[in-house]
């Protein structure tokens, strides 16, 4: 099992999840699930609730303990966590003044339990993206949860699906989740499941719960019943809150202001492209070199200068623009005409570029490895995205974005091997100077915030389509 899936809930967060759900009063007697316990962080304060409500209402201890053998159920795959749990859980009972709980506390795995029916579900479940999920699980998941169905689902989506089937009529749900349940489109088909039952949607985007986590979180609350036509957004880092209509959460789910989207698609004017991908740039991209005659000599090798370019990243652009130094080269291993690209045969290229097909022959083992598409050659860019695109004027904008936007400009015959590159459509009336502004402008980095997907507190990752779809 990956190990990122045990990191336990810290207790300010899980104070905040039961407050969320109203787990307080009126607990005694209704049926509560953790069903992926850990070392038992949620359910230490449930169970402090579930004694604390019942000694409100007077209930004499005996019964409390009944209730609590009834009434609270939890399971854990991991036999350690599960001891470590119910221990942690005597020792809190056992200074609240109550007598040994047999607990329904269960070292089983979840999603293979026969479903019961819970007031409440609690939980931070074991978040494991499909790479990282055992064959068997992937197929019993496909099978079982419609969210799993298709495409690379995380482990988290069959937890999210089985607890939302697990309530009880007004029963409710809250779950701490990774914020690419509500951006990624392979959790399209688990949204759409989820979207008659949510009801409000606290937006960790920006805060670090999880002191290791490379993204930011999102807590979701969902209820089992007839709700409103629209959810609570909670933008926790700015404290602001806003009513959002059930019906415009389809796809991704976009958290924006709507006064935010009129306007014109930058789409409508600029072509927005990946890079282009070698999947092995470390053969192809030149950072220290020497030229002479028609030659760049690179570690002490020979490649003919006619099949190689600029290359840029805004990283290479930075850095260049700070040290002065000179260009990134890349080894582009096709035929240009005009600025029109195809491809050579092994033969023609061997023949054509004897020097650079030598300099690639040392990595041929790694090119071989990659994870390329069908029917590229061993010399070839592991796709073919974008080499029959990347010429001509351009901006070039990272995928990830920290702080702010920054795009730099490319001549013609640079190369962007790193984030997106916009160049302006056929008979474009705006220029690439003005898309320049609108891409660098406040607005444009609000609704990267609002669109995008956080990666860590500060930085957030956009998609073409994002960047197509923005309206200024
Ligand atoms: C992210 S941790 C959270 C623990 C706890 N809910 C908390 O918030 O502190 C997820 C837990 O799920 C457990 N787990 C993973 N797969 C499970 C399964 N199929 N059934 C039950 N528990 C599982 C892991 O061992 C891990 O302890």
């Amino acid at each position: 099992m990956a190990n990122n899936c045990q990191v336990p809930t810290p207790r300010k967060y899980v104070i905040q999840m039961l407050n969320y759900i109203k787990y307080k009063n009126g607990v005694f007697g209704k049926r509560v699930l953790e069903n992926s316990c850990g070392k038992g962080n949620i359910l230490v304060e449930i169970v402090k609730r579930y004694i604390d409500d019942a000694r409100r209402n007077y209930i004499d201890d005996e019964q409390i303990v009944k209730g609590m053998e009834r009434d609270i159920v939890a399971f854990e795959i991991d036999e350690e966590e599960t001891k470590e749990c119910i221990r942690r859980l005597n020792k809190l009972t056992k200074k609240m003044g109550l007598s040994q709980v047999h607990w329904n506390i269960n070292n089983k795995d979840f999603l293979r339990q026969p479903r019961e029916k819970y007031d409440y579900i609690i939980g931070n479940p074991p978040y494991i993206t499909y790479h990282d999920i055992h064959e068997i699980d992937r197929k019993y998941l496909k099978e079982k949860f419609v969210s799993c169905e298709k495409g690379r689902f995380d482990y988290c989506y069959a937890f999210i699906e089985a607890s939302v089937k697990s309530l009880k009529e007004q029963g409710k749900l809250v779950y701490l989740l990774p914020y690419s349940v509500v951006k990624n489109k392979f959790a399209n088909k688990l949204r759409e499941y989820l979207m008659p039952y949510i009801t409000a949607i606290y937006d960790y985007a920006g805060i670090k719960i999880f002191p290791d986590a490379i993204t930011s979180s999102v807590v979701l609350l969902m209820e089992n019943k007839e709700n409103k036509n629209y959810v609570k957004y909670h933008e926790i880092l700015n404290k602001k809150k806003r009513k959002i209509l059930r019906q415009n959460l389809n796809g991704r789910w976009n958290f924006a202001d709507d006064d935010a989207a009129s306007g014109q698609r930058l789409g409508d004017y600029f072509e927005v492209c990946n890079s282009v991908a070698t999947l092995y740039n470390k053969a192809y991209i030149i950072h220290e070199y020497t030229q002479q005659d028609n030659f760049y000599y690179v570690d002490g090798m020979k490649i003919e200068k006619q099949i190689v370019y600029p290359a840029i990243s805004l990283k290479s652009f930075n850095k260049k623009k700070r040290d002065g130094i000179h260009d990134t080269l890349i080894l582009f291993p096709y035929k240009v005409m005009g600025g029109q690209v195809e491809r050579y045969s092994p033969n023609e290229f061997e023949k054509k570029y004897p020097m650079a097909t030598e300099y690639l022959k040392v990595y041929e083992s790694n090119l071989g490895e990659r994870k390329s598409d069908e029917n590229s050659l061993w010399f070839e860019y592991g796709r073919s995205q974008a080499i029959n695109r990347v010429f001509g004027e351009k901006l070039v904008i990272p995928m990830v974005v920290t702080n702010h936007v920054s795009v730099c400009r490319a001549g013609t015959d640079a190369i962007p091997y790193a984030g997106y590159f916009i160049k302006r459509k056929k008979n474009s009336t705006m220029t690439l100077d003005e898309a320049k502004k609108i891409l660098e402008s406040k607005e444009f980095y609000e609704y990267v915030k609002a669109y995008g997907t956080p990666t860590t507190p500060t930085s957030y990752r956009i998609s073409v389509d994002d960047i197509k779809e923005y309206k200024f």
